[in-house]
């Protein structure tokens, strides 16, 4: 059993010049996935360096299994780390980078040697055992720095940006190898990347940072569906959800208006919406909720526009379009019916129940 929490951690560096993390409180339930994104310099790494000890604490409280971890020393917390870089011993064999840390720990040759199997077995790395890292692919190398962690029967498994030195199809590969590791470890696992789509897949619950802050941590689904804020909005989804400055108006009904087009507010929001009658806001639209004429045809509540595609992308099923509205550039991306090429006028059209609104001094959604 391992759960982690974070009360009121402050980190800072250069005694006390610079804050990275300015208040973290994170609860992390025993046998999650919970995976750190954010942008670059967000705190991610040095989140994790904390949980593992290689980073101490500047205020509040660190607890793993409701014990108390300030200033209990990496080797006594049973976690292992697993980093970008790999960190292998160039030198020793594939089975000795393995059985390194167990024979630190004057663990029996033959228990070592159950270990190493068990772990290479399941990880695909058996006929690899008596090479040297030099000798393995990147994928491999990876698959060794996890055989490395797996052989301690950790309570933690930390791993930061295992999968960035892959290429794309290694690293899908890889992403649903640490998945079912995960499931059949049975133990919680930290996850750091700044790939979305990594975090999407992989995770139980997401912590979404920026500038050490947490902005939202729950289920892909509630982050995809109901982002709190415009960065949760614009970091998780991909192409990235468009943003476009609207305004609230009560003529015949509660509208939004933008860029010369205007819907309804949907029913489900216009509570919240009421407050913001005679205000600007900003009106949120993934990419992927924009339909095509055809497909709006059969629809009611819809918006439709027309727009003159700047480019278009052909992705086989889909079609990426951009397009200018209100003096900024916009994706929709729509299946793909006949092909649309730079410099033509197409329709597109979104449901009103597909969009969301944000306030736009506080950058938080509406309702
Ligand atoms: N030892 C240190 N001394 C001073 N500042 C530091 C130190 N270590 C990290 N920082 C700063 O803390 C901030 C957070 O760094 P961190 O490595 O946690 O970011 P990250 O989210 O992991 O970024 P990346 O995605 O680039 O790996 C950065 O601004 C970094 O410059
Ligand atoms: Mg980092």
């Amino acid at each position: 059993m391992a759960t982690i929490k974070f009360t009121d951690v402050v980190k800072s560096f250069d005694n006390g010049k610079v804050t990275v993390i300015p208040n973290l409180s994170l609860e992390i339930a025993d046998k999650e996935f919970v995976v750190l994104v954010g942008p670059s310099g967000c705190g991610k790494s040095t989140t994790l360096r904390m949980i593992a000890g290689l980073e101490d604490i500047t205020s509040g409280e660190l607890y793993i299994d409701d014990k108390k971890v300030n200033d209990i020393p990496p080797k006594d917390r049973d976690i292992a780390m697993v980093f970008q870089s790999y960190a292998l011993y160039p030198h020793m064999t594939v089975y000795k980078n393995m059985a390194f840390a167990l024979k630190l720990k004057k663990m029996p040759k033959d228990e070592i040697d159950k270990k190493v199997r068990w772990a290479a077995k399941i990880l695909d790395i058996e006929p690899y055992l008596d090479r040297k890292p030099r000798a393995l692919s990147g994928g491999q190398r990876q698959r060794v720095a996890l055989g490395r962690a797996m052989v301690r029967n950790p309570k933690v498994f930390l791993l930061d940006e295992p999968l960035s030195n892959l290429d794309a199809k290694l690293r899908t590969e890889m992403r649903s190898q640490i998945t079912s590791l995960h499931q059949r470890l049975q133990t919680t696992f930290v996850y750091v990347t700044h790939d979305q789509t990594e975090a999407m897949t992989m995770a139980d619950r997401i912590v979404v940072m920026d500038k050490g802050v947490i902005q939202q941590f729950d289920t892909p689904q509630i982050l995809y569906n109901e982002p709190a804020n415009m960065f949760v909005a614009g970091f998780i989804g991909s192409p990235q959800m468009n943003f476009i400055d609207a305004s609230v108006v009560k003529d015949n009904g509660l509208k939004i208006l933008f860029s010369g087009y205007e819907i309804p507010a949907p029913k489900e929001k216009k509570e919240y919406l009421e407050d913001y009658i005679g205000k600007d806001i900003v009106l949120g639209i993934r990419p992927e909720h924009f339909l095509s004429a055809e497909e709006a045809k059969s629809e009611k509540d819809c918006c439709t526009m027309t727009v003159k595609t700047e480019i278009a992308e052909m992705t086989g099923s889909e079609t990426n379009i951009y397009f200018e509205l209100g003096g900024k550039r916009h994706i929709a991306r729509i299946k793909a019916e006949k092909k649309i090429c730079s410099g033509d006028c197409v329709k597109l059209a979104f449901r009103s129940t597909s969009a969301h609104f944000f306030d736009k001094d506080t950058k938080m959604s509406i309702g």
